[in-house]
């Protein structure tokens, strides 16, 4: 039998185990069309899971292992690398037509074992950084859209959290790391990736503060990220949000929204799914109205993988798709702000 006379039938079971109705154009065409890139933070489940890789490679064109690019998962010991579950999250978005966010090549969350187990020395210690960013950064040269060089650099006043890397290295470690990252790949945005700064506060003024001082030097950055793992019944201030935005743009930096999810109390209601589609529509908006943000990335797309009820306890459905990879109210708010 000729093998091309199944492909229409293949498609059909797809597309009838899916539920993906055909009348629903992908959110991806839609994001295109506005110039913008949608995606999703992704897992192994890349290699396991049918729904999973189909509903990801169909609405997304931009993805983010989850995980897989940390230090800890990438550089398990001081002098092995580990890339081979990194390498099929990258292959798969190439082989979807997909952009990769690279998250994160330096983080107080992900040392080591290797690392903690000892006392570092200044020279020492920047050595280890450039090793790992030459040769994380470098692997996938010309293959990452941005990095986020490091990752929740700032503590909730806005100053250097303290970590290994600062105290070892003080709070210049960040334009080391940046320096080191343009090195290893000169074509990926240098992204500052940051939590709880949506708000014009302490934390976002530091922010502000630092990445201003990197453009009057000349330290290389390009972007602000904001990660938004919000709760479904934030009282979200679109205008500030939008001040915000203003001010990061005028130093000529693009905006990443990089983690966003809309955690819910449990138990989940109709009204509560109603609340986050509508926050997820609002702040969807305020990027669109925001030439410099040109990113809109989840922290997942299915409420079957999530971090939220490991993280938040008696929070969860934060995602666009139910478990069972239906769209939810929230893709549907989505689709249609990128519609109109
Ligand atoms: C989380 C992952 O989702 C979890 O699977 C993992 O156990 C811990 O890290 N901010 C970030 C992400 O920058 O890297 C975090 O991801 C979520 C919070």
């Amino acid at each position: 039998m000729n093998v091309l006379r199944i492909i229409p039938f293949l498609i059909f079971l797809s597309i009838a185990l899916t539920g993906y109705s055909a009348d629903e154009v992908p959110l991806r065409e839609l994001a295109a069309k506005r110039g913008m890139l949608i995606g999703a933070a992704a897992n192994m489940m890349i290699q396991r899971g049918t729904q999973y890789a189909e509903t990801l490679a169909r609405e997304m064109n931009i993805l983010t292992p989850e995980n897989e690019l940390k230090f800890h998962r990438t550089h398990p010991a001081e002098d092995r690398y580990d890339f081979q579950n990194a390498d099929a999250l990258v292959d798969f978005a190439e082989t979807n037509g997909m952009k990769v966010r690279g998250h994160t090549l330096i983080w107080h969350q992900s040392i080591p074992r290797w690392m903690r187990d000892r006392e570092w020395t200044r020279d020492e210690l920047l050595n280890v950084m450039r090793d790992h960013i030459q040769a994380v950064a470098g692997r996938y040269k010309g293959r990452i859209y941005a990095w986020d060089v490091v990752n929740e650099y700032f503590d909730n006043k806005g100053e250097p959290r303290k970590s290994l890397w600062s105290e070892t290295l003080g709070s210049a470690y960040m334009e080391y790391a940046h320096h080191f990252a343009l090195e290893a790949d000169p074509s990926a945005k240098l992204i500052v990736n940051e939590y709880d700064i949506e708000n014009i506060n302490a934390k976002s003024d530091g922010m502000y503060r630092r990445v201003k001082d990197y453009v009057d030097r000349g330290v290389p950055v390009d972007g602000v990220g904001f990660q938004m793992h919000v709760l479904y019944d934030w009282r979200f201030d679109a205008d500030e949000f939008a001040r915000n935005l203003q001010r990061f743009a005028d130093l000529g930096l693009e905006i990443h929204i990089t983690e966003l999810d809309v955690r819910i109390k449990q138990p989940v209601t109709p009204e509560k799914l109603k609340k986050q589609a509508d926050l997820y529509a609002a702040i969807l908006r305020t990027c669109l109205d925001q030439p410099a943000c040109k990113v809109f990335i989840m922290w997942g797309f299915t409420d079957r993988f999530s971090w939220i009820p490991f993280t938040f306890k008696g929070f969860g459905d934060g995602l666009i798709f139910d478990r069972d990879f239906q769209p939810k109210p929230a893709y549907e708010a989505i689709h249609e702000v990128l519609s109109r």
